[in-house]
């Protein structure tokens, strides 16, 4: 038999496959070669002429699949601490935002700024995800909101992609706040977004998939669908912000009409909506870091999604207004603690759903035979300890594509 790359010998697994919540497999190994995960089984099933150039011994530690954050604004400029401040006297996120604070004053920053200044400025953050075991990450463009300065997000998300031991995944936010230049005027600007910077970005390999912001103080659902016909005109999956605030788009229904890969944030999403996502098989990613940054009391309807079969994701949304959040197993405890979630389900959003959220379920998100090897080995007891512990980090081992890479 041809010899293996690497193998784990004396681990235990949480495969996220199969039926059980953790795919569980106790007293495991597994083999990779060639960037790719080849074999995977109990100890005792290993093939007796199986050879591999090196060896790890996991020491009865555990090995999940890397972690997915599935939902970021990672590269942006500056931060938003004093608008934090205000927040603490009183004044509520839709006020700052429609006083020209908010998101405006992040595009302020991001478009100062040059796309060395934008990596410079995200890698820190970036790097704190990879130290988690974090191998694939969503970055979101949408705090430039003018072709320029998108297309220097997208560059600066594909070149942290490109020197970071990590996969990025972009989603072109066009239509994530109205830029002051086109105050009263959204429809033109939704016009701009869908026949001009879309196109000259997908052009330039910028875009794997397309957002938007459907909500009262963002886009209505008839601008937010026009974004959608734009990207589906390029064949590119769409996802969306909705019922975050309100329920007042039916922004997730619409998506979900659009076979959106996923819908997002949810607080306020109603049986409809969730029906909706059910029959389209679209993913709910819920975003616990800015449901407790921004003191909501609306919780996700959980128990809804869950008794429909829709799957859920977790991620960071790692943004400076809402979730200035870089850790994606404090998302995992919040997801447990404030959205009720059981720690498997906190992470299978964190894996399987999560590579579901970004239509890379066929490579990523589980530890399944042809998979690519993307791994994490936790110094833990049981899984759960990564859901469990605050602000500390039990990894032990990460691998990406087949490469050891930090920890
Ligand atoms: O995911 N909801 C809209 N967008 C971001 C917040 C962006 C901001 O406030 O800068 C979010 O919460
Ligand atoms: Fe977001």
């Amino acid at each position: 038999m041809a010899a293996w790359d690497l193998l784990f010998r004396r681990v235990h697994l949480a495969t996220f496959a199969g039926d059980e919540p953790y795919g569980m497999l106790r007293d495991g190994a597994l083999a990779v070669r060639a960037g790719r995960i080849v074999w995977l089984g109990a100890e005792r099933d290993l093939p007796r002429e199986a050879r591999a150039a090196q060896e790890i011994d996991g020491a009865g530690r555990w090995l999940l699949p890397g972690l997915i954050d599935c939902h970021t604004h990672l590269v942006h400029a500056g931060n938003r601490a004093q608008e934090f401040e205000l927040r603490l006297q009183g004044a509520s996120y839709e006020e700052i935002a429609r006083a020209g604070g908010g998101i405006r004053a992040t595009v302020a920053a991001t478009r100062a700024a040059d796309e060395e200044a934008l990596v410079a400025a995200s890698r820190p953050r970036l790097d704190r995800l990879i130290a988690e075991g974090v191998t694939t990450v969503e970055i979101k463009s949408g705090y430039g909101l003018e072709l320029s300065a998108e297309r220097r997000m997208l560059r600066a998300a594909r070149t942290l992609g490109d020197t970071a031991p990590v996969r990025v995944t972009t989603t072109f936010l066009g239509a994530h706040a109205l830029p002051p230049e086109y105050d009263g005027r959204a429809d033109d600007y939704i016009a701009e977004v869908c026949d001009v910077m879309l196109p000259a970005l997908f052009r330039e390999g910028l875009v794997d998939a397309v957002d938007a912001f459907c909500e009262h103080i963002a886009f209505s659902p008839a601008q937010t669908e026009a974004v959608f016909r734009a990207a589906r005109a390029l064949r590119l999956p769409v996802r969306v912000h909705a019922e975050q605030l309100s329920d007042s788009g039916g922004g997730a229904a619409l998506a979900a009409r659009y076979g959106a890969l996923c819908a997002d944030h949810l607080e306020h999403l109603s049986d409809t909506g969730a029906a909706a996502l059910a029959a389209a098989g679209s993913v709910a990613v819920l975003l616990p870091g800015a449901f407790y940054f921004l003191r909501e009391t609306q919780l996700p309807p959980v128990a809804r999604l869950r008794a429909l079969g829709v799957p859920i994701a977790i991620a960071t949304d790692c943004n400076p207004g809402t979730s200035p959040l870089s850790s994606l197993l404090l998302a995992l405890n919040m997801a447990c603690v404030l959205f009720r979630l059981a720690p498997a389900e906190a992470l299978a959003g964190v894996t399987r759903n999560a590579a579901r959220a970004l239509g890379r379920v066929s490579d990523l998100g589980t530890l399944e035979a042809g998979k690519l090897a993307d791994l994490g080995l936790w110094n833990v007891d049981a899984p759960v300890e990564l859901c469990y512990h605050l602000g500390y980090n039990p990894l032990a081992l990460r691998m990406f594509g087949g490469q050891i890479s930090g920890a």
